[in-house]
């Protein structure tokens, strides 16, 4: 029988309407994900990592069919979900969740954690009875570092971290296999989001969780990731295993993201390359290779002519750059 990863896309694309005419037809669109086909292993984590705005969010969502995919494939368990009917897709729903950025807009103020833990249970039925129900809330509570005695509060009794193993909980409820986690640490204290990082990572050891772990910063994935993908406007640019890329970059991109990131290896501080200029709009990509206004060693007629494909460099590690590995 051949390896299937626990998920894999194929050339997946979602694009957005960004607007209409007078006659309320589509006129422009953002095209968020370009192309996309990544794979996760069970038990594994891929780091997904880019500038805010490259589409990693939709990517998140397209997968989970939260964002219905303009084209392309997702295949979970080596079946593929992308043509299953809302009902169809209810039994894997248990099987996949996601983390939010912001773990207080993601808790509807007016219930109590209690509820809000409830509630994925009650929907998919799996406990029915009231000390059933109780039982499964509080060894959540624990799981996550809280006090039971807290599961009758409201979110804004609870600080973000605290309010973020909450939305961790509801998470793994359901005892999913596959989490998407965006941004989970973002909108924390840097004093505390070590904190979260490490629940994450133990929880992936014990209920062998399979992560993609979403970050705009190369250094927060680092710690937990397998493996790493880059994004730039809707697109990877670079795929490989993360101590490899970490040490020696392919593309010029993630170079200069690792750049911008302290990094408390010394050897990391000669390869430094700083990125000029803004993340040019999704809505109006550059030609040839979208980084070429960017790139430090663009050359004419070659770089803002032609699209670099993703391709494979060295085993194992992939770049959309015509020099990869040259420079
Ligand atoms: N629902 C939406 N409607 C229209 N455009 C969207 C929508 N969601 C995201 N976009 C656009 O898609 C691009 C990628 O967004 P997003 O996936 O949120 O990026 P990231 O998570 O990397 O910050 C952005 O240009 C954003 O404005
Ligand atoms: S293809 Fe050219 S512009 Fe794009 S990253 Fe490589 S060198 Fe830079
Ligand atoms: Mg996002």
């Amino acid at each position: 029988m051949s390896h299937e990863p626990l998920l894999k896309t194929e050339h997946l694309t979602k694009s957005f309407v960004a607007r209409r005419d007078v006659l309320g037809r589509p006129k422009r669109y953002v095209h968020a994900v370009r192309d996309i086909s990544i794979h996760v292993e069970e038990g594994e984590t891929l780091g997904l990592v880019g500038e805010s705005g490259c589409g990693k969010s939709t990517l998140g969502r397209a997968i989970l069919r939260l964002h219905e995919p303009s084209s392309g494939r997702v295949f979970f368990r080596g079946k593929e979900i992308t043509t299953l009917s809302k009902r169809e897709l209810r039994p894997l729903r248990r099987e996949m969740q996601i983390i939010f950025q912001d773990p207080h807009g993601s808790l509807n103020p007016r219930m109590t954690i209690r509820s809000i833990l409830e509630e994925p249970l009650k929907v998919h039925g799996i406990a029915e009875s009231k000390s059933e129900l109780d039982d499964r809330v509080e060894a959540l509570m624990k799981r996550v570092g809280l006090r039971p005695d807290q599961l009758d509060r409201y979110p804004h009794e609870f600080s973000g971290g605290q309010k973020q193993r909450i939305g961790i909980a509801r998470a793994i409820a359901l005892s999913p296999s596959f989490i998407v986690a965006d941004e989970p640490i973002s909108a924390l204290d840097v004093s505390i989001q070590a904190q979260i990082v490490n629940l994450l990572r133990d929880l992936q050891d014990d209920l062998g969780l399979t992560y993609l772990f979403i970050a705009h910063d190369l250094s927060i994935v680092e710690y937990l990731s397998h493996r790493v993908a880059v994004m730039y406007l809707g697109r990877v640019v670079e795929e490989g295993p993360a101590r490899e890329l970490y040490e020696a970059p392919l593309h010029p991109y993630t170079k200069a993201l690792m750049s911008a990131a302290p990094s408390p290896d010394p050897r990391r501080e000669k390869k430094r390359l700083i990125l000029h200029g803004d993340l040019p709009s999704p809505l109006d990509p550059p030609s040839g290779c979208a980084f070429h206004p960017r790139c430090p060693i663009a050359r004419k007629g070659i770089c803002d002519r032609d699209e670099p494909p993703l391709r494979t460099v060295v085993p194992k590690r992939k770049a959309a750059c015509h020099f990869a590995g040259e420079f």
